[in-house]
């Protein structure tokens, strides 16, 4: 990591500031950096900008958008009424990647929060991003910047790949910090629920709150399919379900689960396999218990094997009883479209 270089991307990006707050106020999209993942955004109170979301990212209209704003103060313009549990959790982790689902105000418009009456909304951690909401004098509109169904971008380059030609303008930054998407958390139902888990923990928000969190069961579906059940032990890996497109990269994927040394095993083996078959492989496996590089990581050797143009991946499970592992695992199997061989 390049300190020298960082800064002076983002010393570079600082000076586009205006310029992109100047896009923004005019209605038009900007990408950006932010701690997680890089947004494309728009003024989340015009429609018409936000429109033009979905059309460059080929996103259904149906997904709901965050709303990024650069003043946790800010909160109030989009929800009517803050709890005590809410500015506990604002005053916790804001700035930083956690988002908040809440009843919406009705001057947000319908095709930000994809037609409900609830909006999500984060604060986040990044010094472009912070400037060039508050430059611009709106709340930001924001899903990740990639094009719908591949890998989040966690640096500028995969932003330009993706969208370069489709938007006004891109700010590139820092590389991503966090690597995956914010922890999305619902606070409208009785008991606050995760609905879609990231890098902060149902334990770190239920130590702010000193109350219970629960995890959307939605986040079990499909989970596990065990792929290795069967006959012949020494199969090769199939594409993924038609239905599970998220963060696909090109080449087929298989996650390998089981104990630490069993899966390098296999995956030494899966490979040679394949390898004699004339087919490139790919691996990704990480250090048992470096979850957080885990995450840090995931998405952009994602692309960096599909640039390889690999056939096949390769990538060794991480244990879900860790909250940040749970959250790597649940972008790793959409990857894979729940392809799972246990060793
Ligand atoms: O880290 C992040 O959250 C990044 C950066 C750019 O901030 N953004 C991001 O946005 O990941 P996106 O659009 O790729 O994912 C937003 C997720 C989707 O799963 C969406 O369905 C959910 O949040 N979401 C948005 N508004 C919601 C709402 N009102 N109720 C329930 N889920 C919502
Ligand atoms: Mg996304």
């Amino acid at each position: 990591y390049d300190e020298a270089e960082a800064n002076e991307k983002v010393e570079a990006a600082l000076e586009k500031i205006d310029e992109a707050a100047g896009i923004l106020a005019g209605g038009g999209l900007v990408a950006f950096p932010t701690e997680t993942v890089y947004g494309l955004g728009a003024n989340a109170l015009d429609g018409d900008a936000v429109a033009k979301i979905y059309e460059a990212k080929g996103r259904p209209s149906d997904n709901p958008l965050i709303v990024h704003i650069a003043r946790a103060s800010n909160i109030g313009e989009l929800t009517p009424a803050l709890t005590p549990k809410i500015i506990r959790l604002v005053d916790n982790f804001w700035p930083g990647p956690l988002t908040i689902v809440l009843p919406k105000k009705q001057n947000i418009p319908d095709i930000t929060t994809g037609g409900l009456d609830t909006v999500a909304i984060r604060m986040p951690d990044d010094p472009v991003a912070l400037e060039m909401i508050k430059k611009a004098g709106c709340p930001v509109a924001a899903p990740s910047a990639n094009i719908s169904g591949r890998p989040s971008p966690t640096k500028g380059e995969h932003v330009v790949n993706d969208l370069d030609g489709k938007i006004d303008a891109i700010l590139i930054g820092s590389d991503c910090r966090v690597g995956i998407e914010s922890t999305v958390l619902d606070l409208t139902g009785e008991v606050p629920t995760i609905l879609r888990p990231g890098i902060i923990t149902a334990e770190n928000i239920e130590a702010a709150i000193g109350g219970k969190v629960e995890m959307d069961p939605a986040l079990y579906v499909n989970r596990p399919r065990d792929v290795s059940d069967g006959e012949n032990n020494d199969f090769i890996p199939k594409a993924p379900g038609m239905k599970y497109t998220h963060y696909a990269p090109k080449a087929e994927m298989t996650v390998i689960e089981g104990q630490i040394d069993r899966v390098k095993n296999e995956i030494q083996r899966l490979k040679g396999l394949n390898e004699r078959l004339g087919l490139k492989v790919g691996v990704i496996l990480f250090e048992e218990k470096a979850f957080i590089e885990a995450a840090h990581e995931f998405f952009a050797k994602l692309r960096d094997l599909d640039d390889e143009g690999v056939d096949l991946i390769l990538a060794g499970a991480l244990s879900e009883q860790d909250g940040v592992g749970f959250a790597v695992m649940n972008r790793m199997l959409k990857s894979a479209g729940y392809n799972i061989a246990k060793v």
